[in-house]
Formats: structure tokens, sequence, C-alpha cells
């Protein structure tokens, strides 16, 4: 009796404490009247979106949550409500210029940013309807002279009659193939297309290719109107890596093939232990039925 009263309390409290927390909602702010009526100077063109998105997701994403409902690793305000939605942009502005609790101050960053940021929110809550992308790809050309290692990317939109049109200003972004991810190259500017769709980078020396110096070659872009698309070259551009540390040696962090001996060991005498004691337990199981049938007859 005793230990069921105990129990009924704890689940009793466990669930209205849990409900306290979701029920707490964040106070209504204080924004000034004259900051409500401030005007949001940034047009919501593709080029603010695409700054505000890229705003967005290295700073605001970790609270906010991918789509902005508040759902990030801490719990914060929910930037697609009806009610969030009906505000100023200036007051948005002013919010994220003073920051309450754990919402941080930007009143460090540019001003032009976060009014971009504020366009993306807006954004997020857009009921969009599936908008088809169109198609276009990347072409690579190597291009070494001596010690001139040009890459040039090119840029062709696949037209619906599948024709191939250069795309201007487009955003081009260059890497070396890494074991993990990518090495982004020459990222000190943007590289744009011109008006032939095309972009070139110097490549730089000294990045570490396999035991022959190859290296692999990667140009992407990533642009809102477009299905993503990249190509990859071949190069023998790399430091040769001669004693082949990083492709021979078994390390934990490897791929199939270069798993450490010990990780392999343990982990198929963890499986062939767990088989084991299933095989067992249907043995006993097996016994258990025979001994039954013979006591029925
Ligand atoms: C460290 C976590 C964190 C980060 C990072 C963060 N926020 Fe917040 N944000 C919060 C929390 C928590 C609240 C609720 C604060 C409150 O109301 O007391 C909030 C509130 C807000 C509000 C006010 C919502 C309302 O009710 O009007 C806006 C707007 C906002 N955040 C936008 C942003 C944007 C844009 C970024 C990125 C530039 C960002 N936040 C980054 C945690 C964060």
């Amino acid at each position: 009796m005793n230990l069921i009263y105990k129990t009924g309390v704890t689940i009793i409290l466990f669930v209205f404490t849990n409900f306290l927390a979701i029920a707490q909602d964040f106070p209504p702010w204080d924004v000034p009247e004259a900051a409500t009526k401030v005007q949001n100077p940034v047009p919501s063109n593709k080029e603010s979106l695409e700054a505000g998105k890229a705003f967005y997701n290295t700073v605001c994403k970790a609270c906010h949550g991918e789509k902005g409902r508040g759902d990030g690793l801490i719990k914060s305000a929910n930037l697609t409500t009806e009610k969030f939605l009906q505000q100023t942009d200036g007051a948005i502005f002013w919010k994220m210029n003073a920051g309450r609790g754990q919402m941080l101050s930007f009143k460090a960053s540019p001003p032009e940013q976060i009014w971009s940021v504020i366009n993306y929110v807006r954004n997020l809550s857009v009921k969009k309807e599936v908008i088809a992308k169109r198609n276009a790809i990347v072409q690579l050309a190597i291009n070494k002279q001596g010690d001139y290692k040009e890459v040039t990317a090119k840029v062709l939109e696949i037209s619906k009659d599948n024709q191939q049109i250069p795309l201007e200003n487009i955003k081009v972004n260059f890497f070396a193939k890494r074991y993990f991810g990518n090495l982004p190259v020459a990222i000190e500017e943007p590289h744009m297309t011109n008006q032939n769709g095309e972009t070139s980078v110097i490549f730089p020396d000294g990045i570490i290719g396999d035991e022959n110096g190859m290296l692999a070659v990667v140009a992407s872009f990533d642009d809102m109107d477009f299905n993503p698309a990249e190509a990859t070259e071949q190069v023998k551009w790399g430091v040769e890596n001669p004693n082949n540390y990083w492709t021979e040696r078994r390390a934990l962090w490897k791929n199939n093939d270069y798993v450490p001996v010990w990780l392999l060991l343990a982990f198929g005498g963890g499986a062939l232990t767990v088989w084991g004691f299933i095989i067992y337990v249907m043995l006993q199981i097996r016994k258990i039925k025979l001994i039954g049938d013979k006591l029925k007859k």
C-alpha cells in the first residue's frame, strides 16, 4: 500500500512539473512605441534572404530550430506563430538589439544583417507552393601552366528543351575533397559567375593528397532557384603523402577496411555473446516444452 502511494505521488509530481515547464511561456516584451514604427530598410529580395538564411543557420538555428518553431537545443520563442508575425519588423529589430534572458543581444552585429535575418524569419512561415527548382550543371576545367594551377567552373542551366545556357551571378564554392567533408578553397571572396557562366580560382599549394599526390577538386553551387549540383576532377596537385599514414593505418575513425583490429574483435565478440545467449535461451525453452509434453503423456 505504502509503495503504491509513493509511486502515485511521484508520478503526479512528475507530470505536474513537466506540465508547468511546458506551460511556462515567455512574458510579453515592452517595446517602445517609437521602435515599432521603424521601417525595415532592406528589401526582402533574394540577396537579403540568402544572407539572412546564412546568418540564421549559423547563429539562431541552435536555439530557434531549423524552421523557427522554437524547438532547438533550448526552449526559445516560436518565430512562426500568428502572434509573432503580427508585430512590425521594427519591433523584432528592437528585441534582437535588446536581448532578454537566453535570447542574446545582437547589438554588435551589422544592422543590415539583422534586417536580413528578419526578412528570412518572416519567410519561414510563408506557405510556399512547392516551387519546382530549375536544373543546372557545373563543369570543371583544370588549367596548369608551370606553377600556376587554375580551376574554372562553368555553370549552365539546362532548359526545358535541353539547351545549355550559361548562368550569370551564381555563387560557386570550390573545395578539395577530404576524408571528412570538403575543405573550402580560396574563400576570401565569393566566386560569382560572369556572363559566360564562368568563375575561376587559383588553387593553393601545400594541400596533402594521397601517396601519389592526387587530389579531388570539387566545385558546387548553392542557389535558391536551382537544384544543387557539383563536379569533381582528379588532379595531381597534392603534396605526396609518403608513408600512407592517412590511408593505410587502422584507426577508430576510418571506414570499414581500416577499423582497428581490437574494435573488430570487441564488436564481433559482443555480437557472438548476445547471439549465443539468445540461442541458449531458445534451447532452454524447447527443453521445457519437451518435458511438458512428456508429463502430459
Ligand atoms: C542562446 C539561444 C538563442 C539564440 C542563439 C537566439 N535566440 Fe532568439 N530567443 C531565445 C529565447 C530563449 C527567446 C525568448 C526570450 C524571452 O522572451 O524572454 C528568444 C526570443 C527571440 C525573439 C522574440 C520573440 C517574440 O516573442 O517576439 C526573436 C525575434 C528572436 N529570438 C530572434 C532570434 C534571431 C533572429 C536569432 C539569431 C540571429 C536568435 N533569436 C538567436 C533564444 C535564442
